[in-house]
């Protein structure tokens, strides 16, 4: 079993941005985040994103919103940041509340500023296989790290737990790609697919992106798959000061011994999403400035 170390492999990223940035001579990379609501893990990660891009050399600009903040209102903040051209990168921390549509909010980011990846345009060019696409960040942080563990994808069966636009979909459709990494076929099965270990248990490579603790039990995986876990759950444990600790969707004390590589929760996927928002956001930035 070999653990795939995304704090080190995220670290490495940041020092390639390190360098990428000093050497820009006119400007710096801009990334707006706009969180609404206080919900405790969206803090928590846009806290994260400003401190990395403050690491890297990136201006961020934090636009906190109440949960009471309209549709309407929301997108014109977003208008406002589409055109000022002071600022490359648009994020719109995820979850939104009830009343607003992440879609239409998502859809209004300018396609050269959605450094997340989640309008319809960069969707699409993730289907036409058009370069430069913005790729959502944690399907783009899997992928840079099969590329860096050079885990051989081609003509093999990717299994991907989960359907959502943010992970899931991309995920797949980028293992789908021709090139490495891609060349796989690739099975999606989500809370309605009936008999799900069938499909697992026929996987080489797992991503678990359901959001479900500990979902992903031995019984479901093959000897010498690989497990990309992107889940981070929390569950209670009065051992911990906190009164929880994180886990994500797969059982690791009893999958990992059966596996070829996988990846810790935390210190796997997580730190790679921020990595690949900085990585995005340079992109944006020499975008608009070639
Ligand atoms: N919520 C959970 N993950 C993400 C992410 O990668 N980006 C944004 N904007 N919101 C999220």
């Amino acid at each position: 079993m070999d653990l795939i170390n995304g704090n080190e492999i995220a670290q490495e990223i940041i020092e390639e941005l390190k360098i990428e940035v000093s050497a820009i001579q006119g400007g710096k990379p801009c990334v707006v985040f706009i969180r609404v609501g206080e919900d405790p893990a969206s803090v928590s990660y846009v806290s994260k994103k400003e401190k990395t891009a403050e690491k890297i050399g990136i201006e961020s600009r934090l636009q906190l919103y109440p949960n009471s903040i309209s549709q309407d209102e929301l997108l014109e903040e977003i208008s406002l940041a589409n055109n000022n051209n002071e600022v490359h990168g648009i994020l719109v921390q995820a979850p939104l509340p009830d009343h607003i549509d992440e879609r239409t909010i998502f859809n209004h980011v300018s396609p050269s500023k959605d450094v997340d990846g989640f309008n319809a345009f960069n969707l699409g060019k993730l289907c036409q296989e058009q370069e430069d696409a913005f790729i959502s960040c944690t399907p783009a942080g899997i992928i840079e790290l099969i590329k860096r563990k050079n885990i051989t994808t081609e003509g093999k069966h990717v299994v991907v737990l989960g359907r959502s636009l943010i992970v899931g979909k991309p995920a797949g459709m980028l293992f789908l790609r021709k090139g490495f990494p891609g060349n796989a076929t690739v099975t999606f099965c989500h809370s309605r697919t009936p008999d799900l270990e069938n499909h697992t248990r026929r996987a080489d490579i797992i991503i678990a992106a359901i959001g479900k603790p500990q979902f992903v039990t031995k019984e479901m995986v093959k000897e010498g798959a690989t497990i990309i876990d992107v889940g981070i759950n929390r569950i209670e444990d009065s051992n911990k000061k906190s009164g929880f600790r994180l886990v994500g969707d797969v059982d690791f004390e009893q999958v990992a011994p059966q596996t070829k590589f996988i990846t810790p929760v935390p210190g796997g996927v997580g730190p790679m999403t921020v990595a690949m928002l900085m990585k995005n956001t340079v992109q944006a930035f020499k975008g608009n400035h070639s």
